[in-house]
Protein backbone atom coordinates (compact mmCIF):
# COMPACT_ATOMS: atom_id res chain seq x y z
CA UNK A 1 0.00 0.00 0.00
CA UNK A 2 0.92 3.68 -0.31
CA UNK A 3 2.14 5.55 2.38
CA UNK A 4 -0.45 8.11 3.78
CA UNK A 5 -0.08 11.36 5.23
CA UNK A 6 -1.43 12.79 8.17
CA UNK A 7 -2.17 16.52 9.06
CA UNK A 8 -1.68 16.39 12.94
CA UNK A 9 -1.89 20.04 13.33
CA UNK A 10 -5.57 20.55 14.78
CA UNK A 11 -4.24 17.77 17.43
CA UNK A 12 -4.16 19.19 20.61
CA UNK A 13 -2.60 17.35 24.02
CA UNK A 14 -4.28 14.65 25.44
CA UNK A 15 -6.09 14.18 22.03
CA UNK A 16 -6.06 11.24 19.42
CA UNK A 17 -6.94 10.89 15.47
CA UNK A 18 -7.02 7.99 13.65
CA UNK A 19 -5.83 7.02 9.85
CA UNK A 20 -5.87 4.39 7.84
CA UNK A 21 -2.94 2.42 6.10
CA UNK A 22 -2.74 -0.72 4.45
CA UNK A 23 -6.38 -1.34 5.68
CA UNK A 24 -5.62 -1.31 9.57
CA UNK A 25 -5.92 1.93 12.21
CA UNK A 26 -3.10 4.23 12.34
CA UNK A 27 -3.44 6.01 15.75
CA UNK A 28 -1.85 9.57 16.28
CA UNK A 29 -1.74 10.73 20.34
CA UNK A 30 -0.31 13.71 21.00
CA UNK A 31 0.60 12.94 24.97
CA UNK A 32 0.44 15.15 27.80
CA UNK A 33 3.10 15.90 29.96
CA UNK A 34 1.40 13.85 32.56
CA UNK A 35 0.52 11.33 30.01
CA UNK A 36 3.97 10.59 29.38
CA UNK A 37 5.39 10.58 32.88
CA UNK A 38 2.88 7.23 33.20
CA UNK A 39 5.18 6.02 31.22
CA UNK A 40 7.93 5.58 33.68
CA UNK A 41 5.10 4.81 35.90
CA UNK A 42 4.09 1.65 34.71
CA UNK A 43 7.18 0.75 33.42
CA UNK A 44 7.43 -2.54 35.80
CA UNK A 45 3.72 -3.30 34.91
CA UNK A 46 4.53 -3.88 31.42
CA UNK A 47 5.24 -7.39 29.58
CA UNK A 48 8.08 -6.02 27.76
CA UNK A 49 9.06 -2.21 28.69
CA UNK A 50 11.52 -1.76 26.60
CA UNK A 51 9.64 -3.13 23.36
CA UNK A 52 12.32 -6.15 22.60
CA UNK A 53 9.75 -8.29 21.32
CA UNK A 54 7.82 -5.41 19.26
CA UNK A 55 7.56 -4.50 15.65
CA UNK A 56 8.66 -0.79 15.77
CA UNK A 57 11.36 1.13 13.55
CA UNK A 58 15.02 1.38 15.22
CA UNK A 59 14.08 5.01 15.56
CA UNK A 60 11.75 4.28 17.81
CA UNK A 61 13.25 2.20 20.06
CA UNK A 62 13.40 4.31 23.20
CA UNK A 63 11.42 5.01 26.83
CA UNK A 64 8.56 6.48 24.99
CA UNK A 65 8.26 4.28 21.68
CA UNK A 66 8.43 7.38 19.13
CA UNK A 67 10.20 9.87 16.81
CA UNK A 68 9.01 12.97 18.90
CA UNK A 69 8.20 12.39 22.39
CA UNK A 70 4.50 14.04 22.54
CA UNK A 71 3.48 11.89 19.83
CA UNK A 72 2.77 8.32 19.59
CA UNK A 73 2.11 6.38 16.51
CA UNK A 74 0.83 3.03 16.30
CA UNK A 75 -1.55 0.41 14.66
CA UNK A 76 -4.39 0.03 16.65
CA UNK A 77 -4.98 -3.71 16.17
CA UNK A 78 -4.15 -5.87 19.37
CA UNK A 79 -1.64 -8.57 18.89
CA UNK A 80 -3.81 -10.94 20.75
CA UNK A 81 -6.32 -12.39 17.98
CA UNK A 82 -6.47 -8.49 16.15
CA UNK A 83 -9.61 -6.73 17.95
CA UNK A 84 -9.39 -2.74 17.67
CA UNK A 85 -8.84 -1.58 21.18
CA UNK A 86 -10.85 0.95 22.04
CA UNK A 87 -8.95 4.01 22.92
CA UNK A 88 -10.15 4.98 26.36
CA UNK A 89 -6.98 6.64 27.33
CA UNK A 90 -7.83 9.03 30.34
CA UNK A 91 -6.72 7.57 33.97
CA UNK A 92 -9.74 6.74 35.54
CA UNK A 93 -11.85 7.42 32.97
CA UNK A 94 -13.35 4.12 33.41
CA UNK A 95 -13.89 1.50 36.32
CA UNK A 96 -13.48 -2.11 36.03
CA UNK A 97 -10.07 -1.59 34.62
CA UNK A 98 -8.10 -2.51 37.89
CA UNK A 99 -5.68 -0.76 39.96
CA UNK A 100 -2.74 -0.93 37.76
CA UNK A 101 -4.45 1.23 35.12
CA UNK A 102 -2.81 4.85 34.57
CA UNK A 103 -4.06 5.28 31.44
CA UNK A 104 -3.84 3.77 28.09
CA UNK A 105 -6.26 1.49 25.71
CA UNK A 106 -8.24 -1.72 26.68
CA UNK A 107 -9.24 -4.63 24.25
CA UNK A 108 -13.03 -5.44 24.40
CA UNK A 109 -12.50 -8.66 23.24
CA UNK A 110 -10.52 -10.32 25.93
CA UNK A 111 -9.19 -7.69 28.23
CA UNK A 112 -5.63 -6.58 26.95
CA UNK A 113 -4.59 -3.50 28.06
CA UNK A 114 -1.89 -1.21 26.90
CA UNK A 115 -0.33 1.87 28.04
CA UNK A 116 0.12 5.30 26.42
CA UNK A 117 2.83 4.35 24.31
CA UNK A 118 1.40 1.18 23.07
CA UNK A 119 3.08 -1.46 25.87
CA UNK A 120 0.98 -4.18 27.07
CA UNK A 121 0.58 -4.82 30.37
CA UNK A 122 1.54 -8.32 32.14
CA UNK A 123 -0.20 -11.52 32.24
CA UNK A 124 -2.97 -10.45 29.60
CA UNK A 125 -3.71 -12.50 26.37
CA UNK A 126 -1.52 -10.30 24.00
CA UNK A 127 1.56 -11.05 24.06
CA UNK A 128 3.07 -8.33 22.54
CA UNK A 129 3.17 -4.18 22.00
CA UNK A 130 1.20 -2.66 20.26
CA UNK A 131 3.26 -1.79 16.56
CA UNK A 132 4.76 0.81 15.81
CA UNK A 133 4.74 1.61 12.25
CA UNK A 134 7.31 2.99 9.34
CA UNK A 135 6.64 6.14 9.49
CA UNK A 136 8.56 10.32 9.34
CA UNK A 137 7.22 13.94 9.53
CA UNK A 138 7.33 15.94 6.39
CA UNK A 139 7.00 19.29 8.50
CA UNK A 140 6.46 19.82 12.10
CA UNK A 141 2.45 18.97 11.71
CA UNK A 142 2.74 16.92 8.66
CA UNK A 143 3.48 13.08 9.14
CA UNK A 144 4.08 10.41 6.77
CA UNK A 145 3.09 6.85 7.18
CA UNK A 146 4.76 3.85 5.47
FE1 LIG B 1 -7.43 -8.17 22.15
FE2 LIG B 1 -7.92 -10.77 22.53
S1 LIG B 1 -8.03 -9.66 20.68
S2 LIG B 1 -7.38 -9.28 24.00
Amino acid sequence: GAPVEADISKLQPGEMMTVEWRGKPVWILRRTKEQLASLAAVKAEVADPDSVRSEQPEYCKNTHRSLKEEYLVTIGICTHLGCSPSSKFQPGAESGMGPEWKGGFLCPCHGSTFDLAGRVFKNKPAPDNLPIPPHKYLADTKLLIG
